[in-house]
């Protein structure tokens, strides 16, 4: 079965710990939950656009020493097509350490690259980019890596989507790449160079920076596109969150498989809200993803 979108990005095991808040600087709090699972932005935005029914492949590079093997199994069994998946046997996976506050649902990331941090540009060179509708990426991969790919892609006519996430001042270069740039309000502010009246000021100062259209989430307050068109908004889906981890790869991998489906913009805008709505309003990372047939009821509700 041909692929569509070809996700190259980051495989981490997450820790999970729920606690009634976050904690500050110096403070130990006593926690209610604990989980350990897969995760990682790449990982969880190729499972969330496969649970949608999108035909997705992952390029990662996830080391086998502490069973690194069953986060690769795992994502085999969400039906992602791991075939460009590197597992060196002499390096341990990524990992994130993630606190989620009961209080809010906010939460807090720390993560260690591990095998992730040595994805080689020769792995890029030889990635099967033909016939691809989109390649995704975010940021917890060598962004060199990242460049040279998005640079394949374009020569083929491929898309290419960028999720700036994790910020990392370097990534500016890669914006000229962009078919479509995906950032929160605080990624968005960190790329440009100084204050911005409001995230549509902000998803059209981005535009200037070179990709061809911008999303700005905003969370709760719903989502900015801009491209040569103009700016459009889209409303949150009306949900109580419970826990944001995860939202956005939620957002990136819905609205990957509706653009590659060839949805028209305001659409798929619609059907990637809708995907994050269900997303939050549940705990849990992949845990929390939905499956296709949630987002067309909850779309069919609004
Ligand atoms: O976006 C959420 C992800 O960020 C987590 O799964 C964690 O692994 C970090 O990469």
């Amino acid at each position: 079965m041909p692929t569509d979108v070809l996700v190259l990005g980051s495989v981490n095991r997450d820790l999970i710990v729920h606690a009634p808040r976050l904690p500050v600087p110096g403070e130990t709090l006593r926690g209610q939950r604990f989980a350990s699972s897969l995760g990682g932005k790449g990982a969880n935005q190729a499972v969330a656009a496969a649970r949608l029914g999108a035909r997705v492949a992952l390029a990662a590079r996830v080391g086998q020493l502490e069973q690194g093997a069953a986060l690769v199994a795992q994502l085999a069994g969400e039906g992602v097509d791991v075939r460009a998946v590197q597992q060196p046997a002499d390096e341990a996976p990524g990992v994130a350490l993630i606190v989620v506050g009961a209080a809010d649902g906010e939460n807090q990331i720390v993560t260690v690259a591990g095998s992730n941090g040595t994805l080689p540009l020769d792995q890029v060179e030889s990635l099967p980019l033909a016939g691809l509708r989109w390649l995704v990426a975010q940021q917890e991969l060598p962004l060199a890596s990242i460049a040279r790919a998005f640079e394949r892609a374009r020569t083929l006519g491929v898309k290419t989507l960028l999720n700036a996430a994790p910020y990392r001042p370097e990534s500016l270069g890669l914006l000229p790449l962009c078919d479509l740039l995906v950032v929160n309000q605080g990624e968005a502010q960190s790329l440009l160079p100084g204050p911005v009246a409001g995230a549509e000021d902000a998803a059209r100062g981005l535009l200037a920076l070179g990709p061809r259209a911008v999303l700005v989430s905003l969370g709760a307050e719903g989502l900015v596109w801009a491209d040569a068109e103009g700016v459009q908004r889209a409303a949150a889906a009306r949900v109580v969150a419970v826990d944001t981890v995860g939202a956005g790869d939620t957002l990136v991998g819905a609205l990957v498989t509706a653009l590659a489906e060839g949805q028209p913009v305001a659409q798929a805008l619609r059907f990637a809200q809708a995907a994050a709505g269900l997303a939050v309003s549940r705990t849990g990372v992949q845990d929390a993803m939905p499956r296709r047939a949630e987002v067309e009821a909850a779309l069919a509700c609004a």
